[in-house]
């Protein structure tokens, strides 16, 4: 066979493929595949013209050795396509980063819970720790260890939900002072965030569920000094330093003396407005020393130690501080209240 015409197709394939390793796109591919491969003019397929002119013997190698070249270069044609769209799916960015974020939904803490928070801190910081006790409760711990007499009329079935005769919803997290108390001996310093229960008409200032935190501290010469120090700085440290508190006597079973305290009107700073029903003062707890019979009910000796109680509606302190006007508000699950936390 002629060397000559076998060589010429042995050198048009290693152009053919010295072109297709530096073939970088899809259109250079394009283009090399007209160039050798066209119909009309196409290198491999003009290689053809020779045969005419080639013995008869030799046609048929040289006819077969320009077709697997053709085969060839088609095949690796293909495979540089597949290559290079391999390439760009691997860089191709799984993200749009231009594309509008989808905004995380954010879960916040319900406005109750937030001020419950803040408290439980400062107090932490005074050195209470955090009790809890049953929302279902005994006769004993709601009112008999704390010296509610059974005449009284907070014992009234109307005022109370009572489960079964000596079972209720504790009415106030004044039965934590007595759980914690008959537990542990001396000194004591808690604090009782909790839910209690009383069956009120739902109104603005009312609900038949609230939280209390109820506040105890009984050691060797607890007075009402430090009963007046702890509540100023929460005060302080809750509504801020320029809040004024004032200790007005007052009555509760459980603690003698006692006395109500009021903050200065958040609202109006003292001057007197309708929210503070033009008296300047906003009450929002009650306290006093524990009265020696509940000190003997749990087992104190009243003449060794001695201590003070306090107890506040959360809700009372949180609407004053977020500004809310309306106590159903916390209970009703509406976002758009809730969102404002
Ligand atoms: N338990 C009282 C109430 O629910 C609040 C209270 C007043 C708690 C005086 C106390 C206290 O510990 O000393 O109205």
């Amino acid at each position: 066979m002629g060397a000559t015409v076998i060589e010429q197709v042995e050198k048009v394939g290693r152009q053919f493929r010295k072109r297709l390793a530096s073939a970088g796109d899809a259109a250079a591919l394009e283009a090399l595949r007209i160039e050798f491969l066209g119909r009309s003019g196409g290198k491999i397929p003009e290689l053809m013209s020779h045969l005419a002119s080639l013995p008869k013997d030799e046609k048929p190698a040289f006819g077969k050795a320009v077709n697997q070249l053709k085969q060839a270069a088609l095949g690796e044609l293909a495979a540089a396509k597949e290559g290079l769209a391999a390439e760009a799916d691997r860089t191709r960015p799984q993200v749009d980063v231009t594309l509008p974020g989808r905004r995380p939904h954010l879960g916040r803490l319900h406005p109750i819970t937030r001020a419950r928070n803040e408290m439980v801190e400062i107090f932490a910081r005074l050195g209470f720790s955090v009790a809890e006790g049953p929302e279902i409760e005994d006769e004993w711990h709601n009112f008999i260890a704390l010296n509610i007499p059974e005449e009284h009329p907070a014992r009234d079935p109307l005022d109370n939900y009572y489960i079964r005769d000596d079972l209720l919803l504790r009415t106030q997290t004044s039965t934590v002072q007595i759980r914690v108390m008959e537990s542990t001996p001396p000194p004591v310093r808690v604090i009782v965030p909790g839910r209690v229960y009383r069956p009120d008409t739902a109104d603005a200032g009312h609900s038949n569920m609230f939280h209390q935190l109820e506040g105890l501290w009984v050691d060797d010469g607890v007075t009402f000094a430090h009963l007046k120090t702890v509540l100023d700085m929460f005060v302080h440290a809750f509504f801020g330093p320029a809040t004024g508190t004032r200790f007005r006597p007052s009555f509760f079973p459980f603690t003698e003396p006692s006395a109500e305290v009021d903050v200065s009107c958040l609202l109006c700073g003292a001057k007197g407005c309708p929210a503070c029903k033009r008296t300047g003062w906003m009450e929002i707890l009650g306290c006093g020393m524990v009265d020696p019979n509940v000190l003997r009910a749990v087992g104190y000796d009243p003449e060794e130690v001695t201590g003070f109680a306090f107890g506040l509606a959360i809700e009372r302190p949180a609407m004053l501080k977020y500004g809310i006007n309306d106590i159903r508000l916390f209970y009703q699950n509406d976002m758009r209240f809730r969102e404002q936390f």
